[in-house]
């Protein structure tokens, strides 16, 4: 599966925000991380439906709308109409998670669930039929810039396994603490959205961070009388 980028504008200049996403969208990337959060669920409050509303009027890319909110069941309809492609609720903070799937379908967008590292896969089992993308955090939500989190890799690896098992179609998706390295265990654990927040807006070559973490490698190729 071919490995999509979604770099998060959490990292990006709120004051310049259009250019900030034509930057990463004229550089190769094909969705756009819109990380809501909302002083509960997270410590931090970042982006409403309004933002989103206008950055639609800017951009082509898939808008994902990753929501760290508490009763994330009643802001589907605002952020739906405000021009969302991908919506993400996160399974610890609605007791009817299924229930958020099927409104997030009734609107219009792709439905994605997302786990804290502390929570297990069990607790998304019986929805990933029905979702489009499940989220494996790979840091606790609330902030950029953290470092990645190593034993989420058997996590990524098992749902991995279980998407295929089931013969459906879900994408796997991680975030926080996404660079170069990491992007290379996180695409042999099985995943295929891959967001990006710091290692790509705090890139000096925009271009190059997006290739690197897509595993666009500038293979070198050795002459085998050079290592003699
Ligand atoms: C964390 C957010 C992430 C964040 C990732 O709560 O959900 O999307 O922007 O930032 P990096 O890539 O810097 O870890
Ligand atoms: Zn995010």
């Amino acid at each position: 599966m071919a490995t999509i980028i979604a770099p998060s504008i959490l990292s990006a200049d709120f004051a310049n925000l259009a250019a900030e996403v034509q930057k990463v969208t004229d550089a190769g990337a094909e969705y756009i991380h819109v990380d809501v959060m909302d002083g509960t669920f997270v410590p931090e409050i970042t982006i409403g439906a309004g933002v989103v509303k206008c950055l639609r009027k800017y951009t082509d890319a898939v808008l994902d709308v990753h929501l760290m909110v508490e009763h994330p069941e009643t802001q589907i309809e605002s952020f739906a109409k405000a021009g969302a492609d991908i919506i993400t609720f996160h399974v610890e903070a609605t007791r009817h998670p299924h229930r958020v799937i099927q409104k997030i379908h009734e609107f219009g967008c792709k439905a994605g669930v997302a786990l804290n590292p502390g929570t297990s896969l069990s607790a998304v089992e019986e929805l990933i039929e029905d979702a489009d993308m499940i989220l494996i955090m790979t840091v606790n939500p609330g902030y950029g810039g953290q470092k990645f989190i190593e034993a989420m890799l058997g996590k990524i690896h098992m749902l991995y396994h279980m998407v295929e098992e089931m013969e459906t179609e879900c994408d796997i998706q991680v975030d926080g603490g996404i660079n170069a390295a990491t992007s290379l265990d996180v695409r042999e654990a099985g995943a295929n959205v891959l967001v990006a927040g710091s290692a790509i807006y705090n890139a000096s070559d925009v271009a190059r961070a997006i290739k690197d973490i897509r595993g666009e490698e500038i293979i070198h190729h050795h002459d085998d009388e050079d290592d003699l």
